[in-house]
């Protein structure tokens, strides 16, 4: 009888043990799904990536989406940490933070890397775009894909674009409706040439300033004015700190999303394509939601403030157009004839619609 119950309890033993393993190898293979093709990713990847803007904007928005699909896609296996608000690189120091690898992603503004190539100041030309469809167009054609390819000499992988929208102007003192409204006012830039180039053919001056000391610059009176997007101009309350905006649609402000390009080599294979495709269905994302989000907050600036907001009529846009027009003809050596061919060339298929 004892033999029975020896026998019957090393059964059952080894039964239950057969089950928790078989269990425990299933979980297992469960959880390794994402790396079962030899790519070997034991340990957890992690991307830092460093922005200058705050979390409820077009780029905040996208960034922390794009986190949370490779996490997602990835099941944990790649983490994409976000510092927003330039809480690890400021405006100047993220491109060198990128390049020598102290972080692995950025998405500055187009507007700052015409240092990296002269060819992306053709993005910072004023009413470069004149639709929302134009934009689209002409990033995710052939002047996106020059601007990109511009950037591998550089150690830099450009990704894609995010859009945040169209330039507006705030000031102090009056309200800026013609050209030449422009006279003795200090506006604060973001550091590009052709920024500095166009406040001097409007008779104003300007000063490179980074977009996190902007607020503090208009407080005090070093600067008198700055042009920027609804949703920067709400995000970092400079609606506060000035009595007048302008809706001028006058430049563009979007954003290249960049990643160190040695380390880009250095993932895996399917790390880059669920990297790429993340990215893409950001790209796609942010255009349907930087004109709602730029909308919503000019309504809430409307609300929440007394600054004086006129539209420019179209009959006053044109003279904004044709003061600044000679700036195509200027660049034309420094961006390359076949770029602003290009912009042209999108600016006369889209000109008959308006920007809104
Ligand atoms: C600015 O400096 O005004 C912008 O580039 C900030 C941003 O990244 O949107």
């Amino acid at each position: 009888m004892k033999q029975i119950l020896g026998i019957s309890v090393f059964l059952i033993t080894g039964l239950l043990l057969s089950f928790y393993i078989g269990f425990h190898l299933n979980h297992k293979e469960q959880q390794m799904a994402f790396d079962d093709d030899q790519s070997g990713i034991q340990k957890q990847i992690v991307i830092k990536f460093s922005h200058v803007v705050a979390e409820n904007t077009p780029k905040g928005l996208a960034a922390q989406k794009f986190a949370d699909l490779v996490e997602q896609k990835s099941d944990h296996r790649v983490k994409v940490e976000v510092f927003p608000n330039g809480s690890l690189y400021t405006d100047k120091e993220e491109l060198d933070a990128l390049k020598s690898g102290k972080v692995q992603m950025i998405a500055p503004a187009t507007s700052k890397l015409g240092g990296v190539s002269s060819k992306w100041q053709v993005l910072d030309l004023p009413f470069a775009f004149p639709t929302e469809s134009a934009i689209n167009e002409g990033l995710n054609g052939d002047i996106g894909k020059s601007l990109l390819a511009s950037l591998e000499q550089q150690n830099i992988k450009g990704l894609g674009f995010w859009v945040n929208g169209l330039k507006q102007i705030t000031n102090k003192d009056h309200a800026i409706i013609k050209p030449n409204d422009f006279k003795d006012e200090k506006f604060r830039i973001m550091s590009s040439v052709v920024l500095k180039k166009q406040f001097e053919l409007l008779d104003g001056q300007s000063k490179p300033i980074d977009f996190n000391e902007t607020y503090r610059n208009l407080e005090s009176g070093n600067v008198t004015g700055e042009e920027n997007t609804i949703s920067n101009i709400y995000s970092k309350k400079y609606y506060r700190v000035q009595d007048y905006m302008t809706i001028s649609n006058h430049g563009f402000l979007g954003y290249a999303i960049l990643m160190n390009e040695d380390y880009w080599h250095s993932l895996p294979l399917k790390v880059r394509v669920l990297i790429q495709n993340s990215i893409n269905e950001t790209v796609q994302w942010n255009q349907d939601h930087y004109r709602t989000m730029n909308k919503e907050q000019l309504r809430l600036i409307k609300k929440e403030s007394n600054i004086q907001i006129h539209e420019l009529t179209p009959y006053e846009k044109q003279k904004w157009i044709e003061k600044l027009n000679p700036m195509y003809k200027q660049y034309e050596p420094i961006a390359g004839r076949k770029l602003i061919s290009d912009i042209r060339h999108l600016q006369r298929k889209y000109e008959r619609q308006s920007f809104r």
